[in-house]
């Protein structure tokens, strides 16, 4: 899923001991560092998924809504399987069930921000993720 988990995805192929291939979905529903609810697909996969086997990689799963979007965007593909990992999931804040199947950590609702995941559009290149401490 792109952008916020190309720094994970990039990390987490190089450590992946089957075989696989990597493509690209663009997903966005964040401005200004709230979820507007309404999630946008502008770019999907060029791969045909059609018999394969999917690993989902998302920088965080927060409502939900981007995921369960995917998944119904991905419905018609005839993927043999499809499983999500996430390296960051905001239990707290989920509206739609999601499935995890694959998560680094669970953290409480702040907005975090770095290692591939934006403030307001900056901070994606930080080595370590920080978090705007709530009022
Ligand atoms: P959801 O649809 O609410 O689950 O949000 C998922 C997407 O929102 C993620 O892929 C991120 O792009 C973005 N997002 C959610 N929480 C955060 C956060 O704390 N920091 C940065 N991006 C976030």
């Amino acid at each position: 899923m792109l952008t916020g988990a190309a720094l994970f995805v990039a990390d987490l192929v190089r450590a992946l001991t089957v075989e696989h291939e990597i493509d690209f979905v663009r997903a966005s529903s964040y401005r200004d560092c709230r979820s507007t609810g309404e999630v946008r697909i502008p770019a999907s996969v060029q791969t045909d998924l059609t018999g394969r086997h999917i690993l989902i990689v998302e920088d965080i799963v927060d409502t939900g809504r981007t995921m369960c979007r995917l998944l119904e965007h991905l419905k018609d593909a005839r993927a043999a399987s499809v499983a999500i990992c996430t390296l960051l999931d905001k239990p707290s804040r989920r509206c739609e069930p999601v499935n995890v199947h694959f998560c680094g950590f669970t953290i409480d609702d702040h907005y975090v921000y770095g290692y591939g995941l934006d403030l307001n559009g900056r901070y994606r290149g930080l080595p370590h993720i920080a978090y705007v401490p709530r009022n």
